[in-house]
């Protein structure tokens, strides 16, 4: 697990090869096997590989959308809130969960995030929601650029000054 984690790099650069059908009902298959809130399971994803959609999900955010622009895959991370008061919580467990997968199965992916970021003055959130057709109930965390890598990125070392990060008993 500590090497897969180590592995796991946001790769924002990907080749053209598609994702298969067999990989992507296992990304999705983390996202549905995680864990929530009183087991309220909020979250719902909205799978887009058509070429022209992934282009208008780019344009939902006016920064930080590079990963979209060669994602052969992108998955939209979205939460009942009715469902679930800390529905950004089991957005986010779902998100990395689904990342952590991608980085199993050899794939790159970037977590792209939407909820509180902007298109001008409109919400980024808002402008994917209408994009896709999301109910104006489900907020929309992040959206997930996937395919497979066309970068190299070394494993995450830790170092010292990481374990500062950590306490001991007390902060
Ligand atoms: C909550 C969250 C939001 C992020 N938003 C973006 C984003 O909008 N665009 C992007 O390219 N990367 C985004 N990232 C990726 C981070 O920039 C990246 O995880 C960080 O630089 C560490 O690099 P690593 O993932 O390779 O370890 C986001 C990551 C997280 C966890």
């Amino acid at each position: 697990m500590i090497e897969l984690l180590s592995k796991r790099r946001s790769i924002r650069k990907f080749t053209s090869q598609a994702v298969s059908d067999e990989h992507l009902e296992k990304l999705l298959a983390a996202a549905l096997l995680a864990p929530s809130s009183k087991d309220t399971r909020p979250v719902e994803l909205v799978a887009v590989r058509d070429k022209g959609m992934i282009a208008a999900l780019a344009a939902c955010r006016d920064s930080g959308t590079m990963p979209l622009h060669t994602a052969a895959l992108v998955l939209a991370v979205t939460a009942d809130t009715g469902k679930a008061d800390v529905w950004v919580e089991n957005a986010s467990i779902a998100a990395i969960l689904v990342q952590l997968e991608a980085e199993n199965l050899g794939l790159g992916s970037t977590w792209v995030q939407m909820r509180l970021r902007t298109n001008g003055e409109k919400s980024a959130e808002a402008e994917v929601r209408k994009t896709l057709g999301i109910p104006e109930n489900f907020g929309v965390m992040c959206l997930l650029a996937i395919g497979h890598k066309d970068e190299v990125k070394q494993p995450r070392q830790l170092d010292a000054a990481d374990w500062t990060r950590t306490h001991n008993e007390r902060f």
